[in-house]
This record gives structure tokens, sequence and C-alpha cells, in this order.
């Protein structure tokens, strides 16, 4: 990964492959923003009308290239776009995408340094964040083609602070990394990531990193009734796994499960899916990538917080032993549910880890999953929803998402949407219910299994988890490594107050 290190040489001073400097649009043209005055006096005040002639506007993600004129050591300026000038400071969503917009234009380039807008702590972090983030580049299947990312970025901040500024840049650091290394599972192709092997990375990266590891093999699963999880994994050569992932802080007075969906591809199963496009369904499995990540963040962070993740891990494929449609599984803790539809398969997986993580009466539960096709219908492919048995939890969730730069929606669970799944005719549930509002009949359905008395919050992540069109600000094609920072705000937010 590309390596970010924070300096507080002058920017006309630092030798590199390229600077970057933000820009934006004043009522009077391109405005130069802060952290680039020295750049500016290199141009002997010009920058602006260089830019401008050049074509740009100082519009977000735009990217122009400069030659650096007698005065900079670098040899090219790079400006980037920060959109309407900000007085007071620009936003730090806008500074992450700025960051991220010129990683990415700069691959290829050994070393950068960004002199961007970064004189608090919080905007250090922010430029980091995305500069890393828009780093990323997933290689693992290209030859020479393959374009290697920035070697390296240097973050310039201002002298004054430069100690809150490295430790924000390794807090960054540290959340970037775990979001990359959840976007390569996202990323890595079907075929070379099943539960078993998804369950083995969870074991070895939980080594590295001293936290406890736990894995229920098929063996395990059927002796403890996981019916859900076998259910769904019944049809695959690659038998489901239940990982068990904890983090646990010596003063810590609060406990959090993540919950991830982790089907490590969609078919459909029986229901098969129609042909045409079903290559994104490896991302199936990003909510358990999210959860994953999270907790190995939060324990890079050292957050006074138990948190433990559990990651739901099957391949929904059909076959001779596929469940069918018709088939009533025994879900772990004894409730029965008739599968209507095999491509329902996420809430079945879930559904067991929602009641084995109960039985540890962890304070909040949140899962996060790739559910529904119908929340991509509401929400759009860059928001998730957030759904909860409690509103005060909904609604901080939500907000800590806005917080940290991800998109989403608070959602409600109206009862009456449960009617059709409750009037099952022969078993407790179905696993489908009113046709309408599916990405809430999905959460109605998870709602059943969580044990009384526990908050919970369900995240579906179906639209963002995967970004298919072209890449913006920090966000590259394919796994997106969506909900993670939302999970670690929240899990900092609960350290922070002792409970959830
Ligand atoms: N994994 C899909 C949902 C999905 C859709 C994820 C688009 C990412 C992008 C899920 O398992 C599924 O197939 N859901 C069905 C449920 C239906 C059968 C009740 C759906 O949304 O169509
Ligand atoms: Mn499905
Ligand atoms: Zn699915």
């Amino acid at each position: 990964m590309t390596a970010l290190s924070v300096s507080t040489s002058s920017a006309a001073s630092l030798r590199a492959d390229a600077l970057v400097v933000g820009v934006a649009k004043g009522p009077k043209g391109i405005v130069p923003a802060p952290g680039s005055e020295t750049v500016n006096e290199a141009f002997e005040g010009k920058l602006a009308e260089v830019l401008t002639t050049l074509g740009a506007t100082g519009a977000e993600g735009e990217a122009v290239k400069v030659p650096a004129p007698a005065g900079l050591k670098a040899a090219l300026v790079l400006a980037v776009g920060l959109g309407e000038a900000a007085e007071g400071g620009y936003a730090l969503e806008t500074l992450r995408r700025a960051a991220g917009v010129a990683a990415r234009t700069l691959a290829g380039t050994k070393k950068a340094a960004l002199a961007l807008p970064a004189e608090s702590a919080e905007e250090v972090e922010a430029v980091a964040l995305g500069g890393l983030l828009g780093a990323y580049a997933f290689g693992a299947y290209k030859g020479e083609g393959g374009k290697e990312p920035v070697g390296e970025l240097i973050l310039l901040a201002p002298r004054k602070g430069s100690k809150d500024a490295k430790a924000s840049a390794e807090r960054a650091t540290a959340i970037a990394e775990e979001m990359n290394r959840a976007r390569d599972l996202v990323n890595t192709a079907p075929n070379d990531l099943n539960p078993k092997g998804f369950a083995a990375i969870a074991q070895a990266a939980g080594k590295d990193h001293g936290l406890k590891v736990e894995v229920l093999d098929e063996k395990a699963l059927a002796k403890g009734g996981f019916g859900g999880l076998l259910g769904v994994g019944n049809g695959s050569a690659n038998p489901p796994r239940l990982v068990k992932v904890a983090y646990t802080h010596p003063k810590a007075k609060a406990t959090l499960a993540f919950i991830g969906k982790g089907i490590t591809y969609d078919s459909g199963g029986i229901s098969l899916k129609p042909a045409g496009h079903n290559e994104t369904m490896k991302c199936d499995m990003a909510g358990a990538a999210a959860v994953f990540a999270a907790v190995v963040a939060a324990k890079r962070l050292g957050l006074a917080v138990n948190v433990t993740a559990w990651l739901a891990l099957a391949e929904n494929m059909p076959s001779g032993s596929a469940t069918r449609p018709g088939d009533v599984l025994r879900m772990y803790g004894g409730k029965t549910v008739e599968v209507l539809n095999t491509d329902a398969e996420g809430r079945l997986v879930l559904a067991d880890a929602i009641v084995r993580a109960g039985e540890e009466q962890p304070d909040v539960i949140v899962d996060v999953a790739t559910l529904t096709g119908a929340m991509v219908l509401a929400l759009g492919n860059r928001t998730f929803g957030v759904m909860s048995n409690n509103e005060e939890l909904r609604e901080n969730l939500h907000t800590l998402a806005g917080e940290v730069g991800e998109q989403s929606w608070p959602m409600p669970l109206p009862a009456e949407l449960k009617k059709g799944m409750t009037e099952s005719t022969i078993a407790d549930l179905a696993n489908m219910g009113e046709r309408m509002g599916g990405g809430l009949v999905a959460g109605l359905f998870l709602k059943e299994f969580v044990a009384e008395g526990i908050d919970w919050a369900h995240l579906d992540i179906a639209g963002p988890a995967f970004h298919e069109s072209a890449p913006f600000g920090y966000t590259p094609k394919g796994g997106t490594a969506s909900a993670v920072r939302t999970l670690v705000a929240f899990a900092e937010q609960t350290a922070a107050n002792g409970k959830g």
C-alpha cells in the first residue's frame, strides 16, 4: 500500500514528483486554497491565472497538471478543485475527496506531496484518509498492464501542532488500511474467496493484530443447529462458516456486536438469478468485510470498548443438495422458517448470527448487509439505509455516518409489512413477505431474531457496497468499504460515552 508521512517542510523546498494544491471557485474566478501560498509565490502570484488559461475552474473533481516553475523542487504541480470557495474552512468530505482525486490522478508517480488545507487535526486526518483511499488499486490479477498506485504521499502540515498532525495521520492510516483490506476482500474473485478461505484470512489477520478468532465449520454449525447458515450453504461445494472476532479492552464499559452478511457469491440458489451482470454478486460479502475491517480498526486505534465481529459466511449456489423453495429451516435458537425464495438468503444467515450474538448480551447489535435490491431502488447507489428497533440509535448512526463522509438515510420498520412474512402456513416465519417495501420487509425479518432488550440496527449497504460507474473522489470502481467508517465512529463514540 501507498506510504504516507507528515512533513513540516515548505511546499517550495520539498523534493517530489508532484506537488498537490487545492483551488476553489471564487466570485471572480479561481482562488488558491490554504496550503498553496508558497506555490503561488513560485508562480509569482499567477497560479490562478495560469490555471484559468488551462481551462481550470476549481470545480470539485477537477485535476489540472502544470509544469512546476523555477523555485519549486517538485517537477509538477497538480491543482485539484475544492468547489465553491469557503472562507471558514472546507468541509472535511471536500478535503477527503480532493485528496482522493489527487492520489488517483497521480497513480504511477513515485512521490507526491499534498499541500492541501491541513491546519487542524481533523483536516490532516481528512487529507490523509482521502489520499490513502484514493491511492487504492486492486492489482491482484493484473499483469504488466496494471497501473501502480502512487508510491508515497507526503502530507504537508504547518509546524504548529505537528505532533497532533502525526497522530491524525496515523489514525487515518489505520482506518484506510483496514478499509482497503475490506475492498480487497470484496474485489477478490469468488473462485478465490469462499467461506473457508475468508475464515482463514480472518484467523491470520486476527493473529497479526492480537484478536481472538473462533471459527465454526460445517460440522460445528450442524452440531449447534445453525439451520440458516447450513440451509443457505448446502447447495455449494464450499461449506459455510460462522466466524467470531473479538476485541476486548480492559477499560471497556460497553460491548458492541457487529454482524456482517458474508455471502461469498450469491447466484440466487434454486431461485436462480436471471443471466447477465451477476459478476457483481461477489460483493455479497461486503457486510462481513466491513465488520471485520471495523473490529481490526478498533483494535489498532485502541478504543476503550469491546467489539465482537460476527461473519456469517456461506456461498449461495444451486445444486442437487441445495435448499428448495418450500423447504423449512430450523434456525439457531429454534424458530422455523419456510424458504419461499432461495435468493432471500442473506436474512437467513444473518438470523442465525443475530441470535448467536444476542446470547452474549451485547449492549448494541449492528448488522451490515448487501441485503436487498429494493434498498438500491429506494436510495440509489451511494446511500445505505439505516433501520433499527430504537429510533435514537437509528438517528445516531445516520448522523455519525454523515460526519465521517458516508451517505445514509433512516428507514422505518412499519409493523403492517410483517403480515405476509408471519403468515407462513407451516412455519413460524417465511423468508419473504409483502413485495412492496422489500428492504423494510427484510429488516422486519431480522428484527424477529433480536433478543428482548437489545438495541439493534441494520445497515442495508446493497447500493454503496460496490461502485460500478467511473471512480469519483476517493471511491474507486469495485469494493468501497461502505459502513466501515460509520462502525468505527460508533465504536469511538461508545468508548467515549461509556455505553451504546
Ligand atoms: N444479494 C442480494 C441483494 C443485492 C441486490 C445486493 C443488488 C447488491 C445489489 C440479495 O440476496 C437478494 O437477492 N435479495 C432479493 C430478495 C428478494 C428475493 C426478496 C432481492 O433484493 O431481489
Ligand atoms: Mn440473494
Ligand atoms: Zn444476497
